[in-house]
């Protein structure tokens, strides 16, 4: 624990100096690897070069339950071609994957064995890979595959799966069942009030890059090149798979075409490798677009209920918020839509549950801001409905409802700066000029409305991240640990960070990253990987200080110094408010004659969090038009008002907050996987049929935020990644109601819903 010494931000100490320090920290920096990126320079996993390399193709189960009763691959395995055809009866011995969670290395999206025997869990399990020398080959010859199959009955329909719907054990460590006082009794009692239900359909991750992985073993040493947001893990739950000491595992991921949650670990990996063992040659599996259906989980299904009991003075008197999530048996994601309501508004008492029905289906998954998305929807629209029956603004109401400190857990927050958001936002919005009364105002057919909601989702920091700094004689610096860089702008928000923190120039810093051999990382989900490295990097730079003063000795001006006392500034090191007493690190490096010095060192445990209720919140807003003869609702303006702490660059967080409003958007209006409930098939495995917005759905979106810094955490900033996304549904579908006066509680918001 002595790496808790070298925290400022611990709970009895002083925040992060960067927290407050100008400069480049928040400058609109450009993405380090633009330039890489547009020359099509940085290599993905699918491209990774490799002599002799197979293709995979995958043939997918067409029941949700049952087993193989045979397979005949002689067809395929006679192709030109074909190297092999592996199932379960030549399948490598595998042990399921230890499923996340369980452990802090754990990566398994599901504990469920990998090709080891004739069971079918889900409509879309893997039943068989064939390798081949190209990918046509490969997918030609899959197609060839016949297999048998011996189905049982399966629970495929929610509402079957609802009957035996419980609480979970815990939901992301938290309790499934909160209640705080009598809130069904306030409900009963109370004279104004709503008591609605929400329903959210399925959502299926569809980022650009198709999950991909370039595998290789020499001898016993597996190498995968993967899209990953997750490295350090997932070389270690694949060591555990194939019974391998962790080290003789490596997983490069430099460049990952967008994650959200879903480039994790899943089947196509673990296959890849185990087919890879048994043709003795490297293999490369790309995921056809409908492969990403099969074999990588979404967002779950749910059904929610939101009442609100208000008393006479406008205040809330009950908040109740529960529902029902589809999952798995074998998965570990109840989808957390109750978690908004444990910490935005002040209510006499509460009553939150949340419950799972389990289904025989591909296991559901963390998708941008699981929970907070989809509760801030069912959430924010009760609030809605709630200040309407009141007759006060819904801005002006949640103002008034704000809590002195987390409503539920009656800790302090860490900084909470919603109404100064929530005020910003507003009149840069013009959000006076709404009318309080629906269809008030119209274009020809088009009618016009205003919604607002609000974004929430909570700062982590995963614990078990490491970080490296090299510093060399002429001045530079090289920092490095494991983590990915998913088009988020890691490595440029990290050189940025470092170099403000050692005081060098931006181009005399590098930082490396996306390769287990580099110190570990935490997952880079959660939007938690900037705090999470960030906080490895200040314990590895006070390492650097420390050993920088022991070589600076008696003759430097430094000399006597303590850590404490003094500042990366200039290319060197200085004594905080002393300007005279400074020393360049090429200076100090050339007099010890050493080259250069690296240090490493793990981040500190995140203490902070069990003192302080620490998230990040937003004010959205939304304009849309709604034709009144076809239902179309186009999204005409949207405004993010954001509170996330300090902004460490002002051009890459726009990016993210603007990209987590468009996925929102998706959310709201167009995204929804269709689950035949007879057979448990997804059946729009396509982006013809799951519709992603598109440039024409996506209008002008403005993003401000307050930049007050977190006094709790690295550098003074909270998360970005997942809140953009929150609130936006529950924004869309208030402003459809002030357009059209119907208020839409299923998604997504479609024109049928309208007509
Ligand atoms: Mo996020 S859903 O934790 O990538």
């Amino acid at each position: 624990m002595s790496a808790l010494a070298q925290t400022a931000w611990r709970p009895d100490g002083a925040s992060d100096p960067l927290a407050t320090r100008h400069g480049l920290i928040g400058a609109p920096v450009s993405r380090i690897d633009g330039p890489l990126k547009v020359a099509g320079q940085a290599r993905f996993a699918a491209e990774v070069p490799m002599p002799g390399l197979l293709h995979a193709g995958f043939v997918y189960s067409p029941v949700a339950r049952g087993r193989i009763k045979a397979i005949d691959t002689a067809a395929a395995e006679a192709l030109p071609g074909v190297a092999l055809v592996m199932t379960h009866r030549n399948a490598p011995r595998m042990k399921p994957p230890a499923l996340f969670g369980t452990t802090p290395e754990a990566a398994g999206a599901s504990d469920l064995p990998i090709m080891q025997d004739a069971e079918i869990h889900w409509n879309g399990q893997t039943v068989a890979v064939v390798l081949a020398e190209t990918r046509e080959q490969a997918e030609e010859a899959a197609a060839l595959v016949a297999v048998e199959y011996e189905s049982l009955p399966a629970v495929t329909a929610f509402a079957a799966a609802k009957a035996h719907a419980h609480p979970p054990e815990s939901v992301l460590g938290e309790p499934a069942v909160l209640e705080i006082g009598g809130a069904e009794a306030a409900l009963a009692a109370a004279a104004v009030k709503v008591d609605l239900t929400f329903t959210t359909p399925r959502q299926n991750h569809n980022a650009i890059e198709l999950h991909a992985a370039t595998i290789a073993w020499e001898g016993d040493r597996l190498t995968i090149h993967d899209a990953s947001q997750l490295v350090t893990m997932t070389a270690a739950t694949i060591a555990q798979v194939f019974d391998l000491d962790p080290k003789q595992v490596r997983v490069l991921s430099p460049y990952v075409g967008g994650g959200f949650g879903g480039k994790c670990l899943w089947d196509h990996q673990i296959l890849g490798a185990a087919a890879a063992r048994l043709a003795g040659r490297p293999v490369r599996v790309v995921l056809s677009r409908e492969g990403v259906f099969r074999l990588v989980g979404g967002r779950t299904q749910t059904e929610q209920r939101v009442a609100l009991a208000a008393t006479a003075d406008g205040k809330l008197d009950a908040l109740i918020h529960t529902g029902i999530a589809a999952m798995t048996a074998h998965n570990a994601c109840p989808e957390q839509f109750t978690f908004p309501a444990r910490h935005l508004y002040a209510a006499r008492t509460f009553k939150l549950v949340q419950q799972v029905a389990e289904m025989d289906m591909l296991a559901n998954t963390f998708m941008r801001a699981p929970g907070e998305s989809i509760g801030t929807f069912a959430l924010e629209c009760a609030v809605d409905e709630l200040a309407e029956k009141l007759g006060v603004d819904p801005v002006a109401f949640r103002r008034g409802i704000e809590p002195e400190n987390d409503p539920t857990s009656g800790h302090e927050f860490s900084a909470r700066h919603l109404s100064e958001a929530y005020a910003a936002g507003a009149e840069r919005f013009g959000w006076a000029k709404r009318s309080a009364t629906p269809r008030a105002r119209r274009d020809g057919e088009w009618l016009i409305g205003m919604g607002c909601a609000t974004g929430t989702y909570p700062y982590y920091r995963m614990p078990g991240g490491a970080a490296r700094i090299t510093l060399t004689a002429d001045g530079r610096a090289r920092v490095a640990a494991a983590a990915h860089e998913m088009g988020m702008g890691t490595a440029t928000v990290q050189s940025q960070v470092a170099a403000e923190r050692l005081g060098l120039p931006l181009d005399r810093v590098s930082f490396a990253h996306g390769d287990t051999d580099l110190p570990p990382s935490p997952v880079a989900g959660g939007s938690n990987q900037t705090a999470a490295i960030g906080a490895a990097v200040i314990a590895a730079h006070a390492e650097l200080v420390k050993a920088l003063l022991k070589l600076a000795g008696n003759a430097s001006p430094l000399a006597g110094l303590s850590t404490d006392e003094v500042e990366g500034r200039d290319a060197g090191l200085g004594k905080r408010g002393d300007a005279a007493r400074f020393e360049s690190y090429a200076s100090i490096l050339r007099r010890a004659g050493r080259d250069e010095v690296t240090v490493q060192a793990e981040a500190p445990m995140p203490l902070e969090l069990q003192k302080w209720s620490m998230h990040s919140t937003a004010a959205q807003f939304c304009e849309v038009r709604v034709s009144e003869i076809t239902g179309e609702v186009r999204v005409a303006r949207f405004l993010g008002s954001f509170d996330c702490g300090r902004i460490l660059n002002a051009k890459t967080a726009r990016s993210q907050f603007r990209g987590g409003i468009v996925m929102g958007l998706g959310l709201a209006l167009t995204e929804e996987t269709l689950f035949d409930e007879r057979s448990g098939r997804i059946v729009n495995a396509t982006m013809a049929e799951y519709h992603v917005p598109v440039h024409l759905d996506v209008p002008e979106i403005e993003v401000i935020w307050t930049d007050i810094p977190d006094p709790r955490t690295p550098m003074g900033a909270r998360g970005i990644g997942e809140i953009g996304i929150t609130g936006v549904g529950a924004a869309v579908a208030n402003a459809v109601y002030n357009a059209t006066g119907k208020r839409i509680r299923d998604l997504p918001i479609t024109l049928d819903k309208l007509l």
